[in-house]
């Protein structure tokens, strides 16, 4: 991937919407597309002050935000919750709707169906489907209904059990052809761009001379046009495992421990709040407010309460 330098830090009022054509520009200029994902509006306003080309509201929303031990039991209506609440959070990169496990194998009508639901009702700009094979109809018959399309090969977390668990895909040369035989066929059909995840960095770069879209990698090399990471395995924003091609930029998970634990302090040892998080009464007022509890508390002992 040839890097030359992009316009540093490009205030947000001042950077152009990421569309398709600009996006197929970077490609044929060897710039690099960076990718991530984000999930609710806080994150969409960091990615987008940050200036990230594209976001992906991946299902990986369903482990990172939501607390699955993988994306497959995500559904389509969690999926736009969260990819609606990044839209209002976003201007300027292209977004992406991630499609669920479930929500478009079934047939292309499903997939046309629930394509268009990220479009009018999250504000999607395309949607991601994983795998080739049967996925490459299904790409096709979004494509044709209008909506871009983002392939993924490689490692398809959603049908990991069936690729023999989360590792990296491509290490043969039967499974490394068949990875190009998907990109290939994804990219016949329209996808606009592939993310390859989890595959020797020499398979990519095998493959790469051959794509005519841009190829995102997470996990694949640095011969990729682009790269995507999950916003918290970046940041550290959680402590489990995080996979080999992770690289964290922030330790946000001891962060928001450490902030919660002084709050927690503060209250605890009468530190908090102060006079400046208080609001004031002027004092005439609060004689009124002393007046009537005098009032209330003669009554309550009055003889005649009995
Ligand atoms: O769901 C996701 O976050 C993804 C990226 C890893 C590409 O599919």
């Amino acid at each position: 991937m040839s890097t030359p330098p992009r316009v540093p830090n490009t205030p947000p009022d001042e950077r152009p919407k990421v569309s398709l054509p600009r996006i197929a520009e970077m490609k044929a200029n060897g710039e690099a597309l960076v990718m991530v994902t984000a999930y609710d509006f806080p994150s969409a306003q960091a990615v987008e002050e940050a200036g990230v080309d594209l976001v992906l509201v991946g299902d990986s929303a369903a482990m990172t935000v939501l607390g699955h031990d993988s994306t497959v039991p995500v559904g389509m209506e969690e999926m736009l919750m969260l990819a609606s609440a990044v839209r209002r959070g976003l201007r300027t990169p292209f977004l992406i709707g991630d499609m669920p496990f479930g929500s478009y194998e079934n047939s292309n009508e499903q997939a046309i169906a629930n394509a268009q639901r990220f479009v009018k009702e999250a504000g999607c700009d395309a949607v991601k489907l994983e795998r080739g094979g049967a996925s490459v109809d299904r790409a096709r018959a979004i494509v044709r209904a209008g909506i871009p399309v983002m392939g993924h090969v490689g490692l398809t977390p959603q049908t990991a059990t069936a690729l023999g668990g989360y590792k990296a895909q491509g290490r043969t040369g039967e499974t490394a052809a068949k990875i190009a035989e998907d990109a290939f066929a994804l990219q016949s059909v329209g996808c606009f761009a592939i993310v390859f995840e989890a595959v020797p960095a020499a398979v990519s770069a095998a493959i790469m001379p051959r794509m005519e879209v841009p190829v995102i990698g997470i996990g694949a090399g640095p011969e990729t046009d682009g790269q995507v990471l999950v916003f918290h395995d970046l940041l550290g924003i959680h402590t489990g495992h995080t996979p080999r091609f992770v690289k964290r930029y922030g330790h946000v998970h001891e962060d928001m421990v450490a902030g919660v634990r002084a709050y927690v302090d503060d209250v605890r040892l009468g530190r908090f709040p102060e006079q400046e998080h208080t609001y004031s009464i002027d004092p005439e007022e609060l004689d009124g407010l002393r007046t009537y509890l005098e009032q209330e508390s003669l009554a309550a002992t009055s003889p005649w309460d009995w």
